[in-house]
């Protein structure tokens, strides 16, 4: 590491060992080799530092392991890096979860967003600049109807506990702002997809069943609809927000990729089909209980990003859906290792509840 003074600015990323968040890093690192990066990351079992290898030697990347909740680690943190801007990322982040158990949820998206808006507002004073970026979710705005989009002024309305902690996070964001002059911004986002996302959300879950020849179980009719971002274009839009964003203020991302679960999962048996030589993934899809509270629809209109900030999507689901499906099946190390950890009683109750035995 270089002296502090030689760094053009201090960032902290939190939840950095995570899917969206080691993308991030790994953006990141490459575009701004003149900033040190601080990765904040508790490393619950959805945080991986392999998948960070590339980059845990770079002489402007620190880990420190920790967490968001702990405010006398969080401040010693901002005190000795310096932290100018914070980009938070770290959440407890899965719906089915939240609904089997919620407090984790409300401990890192609420209490652990506020102890890093508290230093913020600490240590702003003292820094030429600092700013505050929440990642949040389209899932703050419930569900949508058969047509219409979120914009950045739709009411929240959560439905799930994940969605609800994350709402209340982007409240007290916004109140630091308007109370306390923080400047800070929030971007919220629709389903991502890509590399090293863990294998309990939808797309690398149904890779990974599809793989072993195990069921691949879409919930209720399939016919909720999911409006799906590439992971290195949602990297592109922070980048931009966080550099270029108003203080105050909300922008959505997504890129138009609307699809039914089950025409998804489709998707991804023809192309499990094509690239493995095997036919017969259709036949292990199964209808299954519904989730609680399902949010029937989610859209974006992401046109104030693109008009605002000139953010434009580079990548299309269905090019990157089948270049994120090559990837799982190159790196099948990589989601065994999530798979063997702390992971297993969970995907072991969650596998009895749906699919039985
Ligand atoms: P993830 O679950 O893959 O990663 C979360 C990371 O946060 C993990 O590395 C975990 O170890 C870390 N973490 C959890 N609790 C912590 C704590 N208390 N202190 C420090 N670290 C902690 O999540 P993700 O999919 O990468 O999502 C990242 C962010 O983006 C979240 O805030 C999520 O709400 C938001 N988001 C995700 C999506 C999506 O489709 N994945 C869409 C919109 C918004
Ligand atoms: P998920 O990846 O959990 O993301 P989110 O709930 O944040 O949108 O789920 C995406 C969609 O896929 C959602 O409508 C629920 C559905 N789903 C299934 O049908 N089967 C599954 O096994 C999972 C995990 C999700």
């Amino acid at each position: 590491m270089k002296e502090l003074a030689d760094y053009q600015r201090k960032i902290m990323i939190t939840g950095g060992a995570g899917f969206i968040g080691s993308n991030l890093l790994l953006y990141m690192l490459d575009k701004y080799p003149g900033y040190l990066f601080v990765n904040v990351d508790k490393l619950t079992y959805a945080g991986n530092l392999a998948s960070l290898k590339a980059v845990e030697d770079r002489d402007n990347y620190v880990f420190a392991k920790g967490d968001i909740i702990d405010s006398e680690f969080i401040d010693k943190l901002f005190h000795d890096y310096l932290i100018d801007g914070v980009i938070n990322l770290a959440a407890e982040s899965h719906v089915d979860r939240s609904i089997m158990g919620p407090a984790p949820f409300l401990k890192t998206n609420i209490l652990g967003t506020f102890n890093l808006l508290e230093a913020g507002r600490k240590y702003m004073t003292g820094r030429q600049s600092f700013r505050f970026h929440q990642i949040s979710t389209d899932e703050v705005f419930g569900s949508l109807g058969p047509e219409g989009h979120f914009k950045e002024d739709s009411g929240y309305s959560p439905s799930s506990p994940y969605a609800a902690s994350k709402a209340s996070g982007d409240h007290f964001v916004q109140v630091y702002h308007k109370t306390y002059g923080l400047d800070a911004v929030i971007s919220n986002s629709s389903n991502n997809f890509g590399p090293y996302q863990f294998p309990e959300k939808l797309i690398p879950l149904m890779i990974y069943n599809g793989l072993k020849g195990k069921p691949l179980p879409v919930y209720g009719d399939g016919c909720q609809v999911r409006d799906w971002l590439y992971v290195v274009d949602h990297c592109h839009a922070i980048d931009l927000v966080f550099h270029k964003g108003l203080p105050g203020k909300t922008y959505n991302i997504g890129a138009n990729n609307e699809i039914k679960n089950i025409d998804l999962v489709k998707m991804i048996c023809a192309i499990l089909d094509d690239l493995t030589g095997e036919a017969g993934h259709f036949e292990l899809i199964r209808l299954v209980e519904d989730r609680p509270g399902h949010d029937r629809r989610y859209a974006i209109d992401a046109s104030l990003i693109r008009n605002e900030l000139g953010w434009k999507p580079a990548h299309n689901l269905e090019e990157d859906l089948r270049e994120t499906v090559k990837w799982y099946l190159d790196h099948t190390d990589w989601i065994e290792a999530c798979v063997t950890g702390e992971y297993k009683n969970y995907y072991n109750k969650w596998y009895a509840k749906r699919l039985g035995g």
